[in-house]
């Protein structure tokens, strides 16, 4: 078996102890290395300045971390400008939020150029190398430059919108247009894809008979959906396991038979947190009967905290829970429980399992590993209800969810008094096809499914339908 090589990003060395941050991303990178050996690249989270600070090498179970510190001019360019402050909100359809700078562009480039400096060190000629996510697109063309031949495959993790949006990116022939050194670049969803189709059209690129490949500049690449899964069984494990700890005990007791309404996510404007607490907000106008009868806890740690985009929002959350706590609240009743840290998986996964319902009401995503969390964690004889957003990845698999949309503040509402009123047999059955499709869509299916249509891509009957 080949090597696989994971890049991505932000890589953090395991702890004993100390939970992993937050984000899908590491989440399924982590599984991906189950059955098979391989590095973990990227940054470690730190800032150095020192050019000669050689790459740390850690490791843990069958993985090796090799992480790199960023200089803090890189740290902004690249992290919290380029990525974060163009390709983040554009790719979530808020071009109204991106911030470009020439700077942030070249700060962008020359860090994908310094991974791949780094990375070049490591890497052996049959090395599987499968790169993730928005921060390093261009990080195939680097390696190709620098001679690397080696299968390689890409990730998306975010949304892709349609090609009026993705024009609005600066120069973005330099930053997505260079996507046709890699073998392989893999969607979350069909309709990821299909935008990302129509862009390469536009941009004169050829597309394949399939409309699972194009040529351009002479290189084949393929693209497909490969929408991201989870742990599935581990985690209704790790759920029922935690239905019976003392922390779980605590939160029961503290409800006082109260019904628990959950949301677990980044402090990130794509969220939709806002919107949702404005429906919370409705739903307690609008239904009296329901206050003091309903508590809703909202875990979000904090994210990217010196964009200022992200302190905007957080200020705007803190003083719509201060507002909401402080119309309905009484002395022995807090409407939204509002909390700014992670909790461990067990912890989490407890918490969903008691939750009548959970809102995963995002105004953009890519997938949403919370929403399918919270169905895993499930029990089967007395699930909770999903109400997730119409624009999360995740509602394109998850059929037995309440849909709403985000922006309707009024169907927000009715859909938590709907999940409040579910008969048990109607949440049993939309939490059986639940499920079933992350059962059979797992982590190990999306790792499967990825690297085998990487491998084929480099065998000769799949070049020779494009030519
Ligand atoms: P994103 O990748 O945009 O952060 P996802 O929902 O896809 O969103 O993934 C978030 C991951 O981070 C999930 O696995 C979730 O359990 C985890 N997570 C989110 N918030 C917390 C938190 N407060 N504590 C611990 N883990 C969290
Ligand atoms: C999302 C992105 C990941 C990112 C994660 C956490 O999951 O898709 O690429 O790592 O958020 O964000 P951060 O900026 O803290 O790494």
């Amino acid at each position: 078996m080949s090597r696989l090589v994971i890049v991505s990003n932000r890589v953090t060395v395991p702890e004993p102890g100390k939970p992993p941050p937050p984000g899908g991303l590491a989440i399924a990178v982590k599984a991906a290395f189950k059955n098979r050996p391989g590095i973990w690249f990227g940054w470690s989270g730190k800032i150095d300045d020192n050019p000669n600070t050689e790459p740390t090498v850690a490791e843990r179970d069958n993985i090796t971390y090799v992480v790199t510190d960023l200089a803090t001019a890189d740290y902004q360019e690249y992290y919290n400008g380029f990525a974060n402050r163009v390709l983040w909100p554009i790719l979530h359809y808020r071009v109204d939020l991106a911030e470009f700078s020439r700077s942030d562009l070249s700060g962008y480039l020359r860090v994908n150029g310094l991974f791949a400096d780094k990375l070049s060190q490591f890497l052996q000629p049959d090395d599987t190398i499968w790169v993730h996510d928005y921060h390093l697109i261009p990080l195939a063309r680097e390696l190709r430059s620098r001679g690397h031949q080696n299968p390689l495959g890409f990730f998306l993790h975010i949304p892709c919108p349609p090609p009026d949006l993705l024009f609005t990116i600066p120069r973005q022939e330099q930053s997505l247009g260079v996507m046709s050194h890699y073998d392989l670049i893999g969607f979350q969803t069909d309709n990821d894809r299909d935008n990302y189709a129509r862009y390469l059209q536009i941009s004169g690129a050829h597309m394949g008979r399939d409309g699972q490949s194009y040529q351009h500049e002479g290189r084949v690449t393929r693209i497909g959906t490969f929408p991201v899964g989870i742990e599935t069984a581990e985690y209704a494990r790790d759920a029922e396991h935690a239905a019976h700890s003392d922390f779980l005990r605590e939160l029961r007791e503290s409800l006082s038979g109260r019904q628990l309404f959950v949301g677990v996510d980044r402090l990130d404007y794509s969220k939709g947190i806002v919107h949702r607490i404005e429906a919370f907000d409705h739903f307690l106008e609008t239904e009296p009967n329901w206050r003091n009868r309903v508590v809703f806890l909202q875990i979000t740690p904090k994210s990217r905290a010196e964009i200022p985009e992200y302190g905007d929002m957080g200020r705007a959350v803190n003083e719509l829970v201060g507002d909401v706590n402080g119309r309905y609240g009484e002395a022995s009743w807090t409407p939204i429980r509002y909390i700014n840290r992670p909790y461990g998986r067990e912890d989490l996964a407890g918490i969903f399992r008691l939750a009548a319902a959970a809102l995963v009401t995002p105004l953009r995503d890519g997938m949403n590993l919370v929403a399918k969390e919270y169905v895993a964690a499930q029990d089967a004889e007395d699930p909770g209800v999903l109400i997730l957003s119409q624009f999360a990845g995740a509602a394109a698999e998850l059929e037995g969810a309440l849909i709403v949309n985000p922006h309707e503040t009024e169907g927000m509402a009715a859909a938590m008094k709907t999940a409040l009123l579910m008969p048990r047999d109607e949440r049993k059955s939309r939490h059986a096809v639940m499920y079933e499709a992350i059962a059979k869509n797992d982590i190990e299916h999306w790792v499967e499914t990825f690297l085998n249509s990487l491998t084929e891509s480099k065998k000769p009957p799949f070049m020779a339908q494009i030519r």
